[in-house]
């Protein structure tokens, strides 16, 4: 183990030392408590044995300073030296410091040796359990990940099932999840939030799985009933992804349901308005326009992006958010890189 020792008197000092480099412990001397203190902070102490009366700064506070250190700092077992006649003092540091034992000077080597390895057993034991628990807790990180990708990859194969219907792509939901969780993190969102939205962004058009094709497909304009038919996604993809109790699926509810609020008003299918709107929604609803515009599609080529964001900044507090907007127009050359990354 690596002991710490301090104590003022020289030949107790060197009577310790000599035991305990006999015992194979690596030793590291100090002569009061500061002494002690500085030696610690910057070594790997695992047990100390401090004498009780030492200039500078005496055993008891060398001990609760110690254990000032934090509950990050695995646990440093500690012996007072004491001399007889200090009982109380003694109970008082085992109680009240946080002592773990003590020694009565001059000391018996036996005894030592039979309270160091105590104290021996404690912190390995103590060093053990912290080691599992962090392992412990990188397994837990690693099953978060992988159910994560699990989910993932179950919703983008799913909404593949939809897109050999529509003009959307595949690469189309991708990029709505990858814009919506940067701008998710732009706004300050947690990490658990902007992975969901992440997650549900993709999902906004799934309620098209109940239009038919004759409309989804038709070439040319809309009838007034064709385009009521059309509308009626939302709500159906509300009912699809709604009364879950996970977190990620009530936000893909709240994103189907109103991608195509307007912040103003006047869109459907309830005519929310401002932040009746669900926020997730108002984020989708602007990266989804803005890359329906800045992509290829079947009918028409993509626009340059200049003429993309002429045409967004008219819509700039009337069908979209204004904060989301200016925080959307700071973060055109991420969402640049990440179309180039998702074809
Ligand atoms: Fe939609
Ligand atoms: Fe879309």
């Amino acid at each position: 183990m690596n002991i710490l020792i301090a104590e003022d008197d020289a030949i107790t000092l060197r009577r310790l030392q000599h035991f305990l480099e006999k015992w194979d412990h690596h030793v590291i001397t100090a002569v009061n408590g500061a002494d002690a203190l500085e030696k610690f902070l910057d070594q790997d102490v695992e047990l100390v044995i401090t004498d009780w009366m030492m200039p500078e700064m005496d055993g008891m506070e060398l001990v609760r300073r110690i254990r000032s250190g934090g509950k990050d700092k695995p646990y440093v077992y500690t012996i007072l030296l004491t001399s007889r006649g200090e009982k109380e003092d003694v109970v008082k540091g085992l109680s009240e410091v946080g002592v773990d034992d003590y020694v009565v000077k001059p000391f018996e080597p036996d005894e030592l040796r039979a309270r160091l390895s105590v104290g021996e057993r404690t912190v390995r034991l103590e060093r053990t359990l912290r080691e599992y628990g962090k392992g412990l807790e990188k397994i837990v990180r690693m099953q978060t990940r992988l159910i994560r990708k699990t989910q993932e990859e179950t919703i983008l194969r799913l909404l593949t099932a939809l897109e050999s219907r529509d003009e959307e792509t595949g690469g189309h939901v991708r990029r709505i999840g990858l814009f919506s969780a940067h701008l998710a993190n732009e706004a300050g969102w947690t990490r658990e939030e902007v992975e969901d939205i992440r997650l549900a962004a993709p999902m906004h058009d799934i309620g098209k799985i109940g239009v038919p094709d004759a409309i989804l497909q038709k070439e040319g304009p809309l009838t007034a009933d064709e385009f009521e038919v059309i509308k009626s996604h939302t709500n159906i993809g509300g009912q699809i992804l709604g009364d879950s109790e996970f977190p990620m699926l009530q936000m893909a509810h709240e994103i189907a349901l109103y991608h195509h609020e307007r912040w103003n008003g006047g869109g459907y299918p309830e005519d929310r308005s401002g932040e009746d709107i669900p926020i997730a929604a108002r984020i989708v609803a602007l990266v989804d326009v803005y890359d329906a515009l800045s992509q290829d599609r079947v009918y028409r080529k993509a626009c340059p992006l200049e003429e993309v964001l002429e045409n967004m900044r008219k819509s700039r507090g009337s069908h979209f958010d204004p904060e989301y907007f200016d925080l959307f127009l700071d973060s055109i050359p991420d969402f640049r890189r990440i179309a180039a990354e998702n074809p």
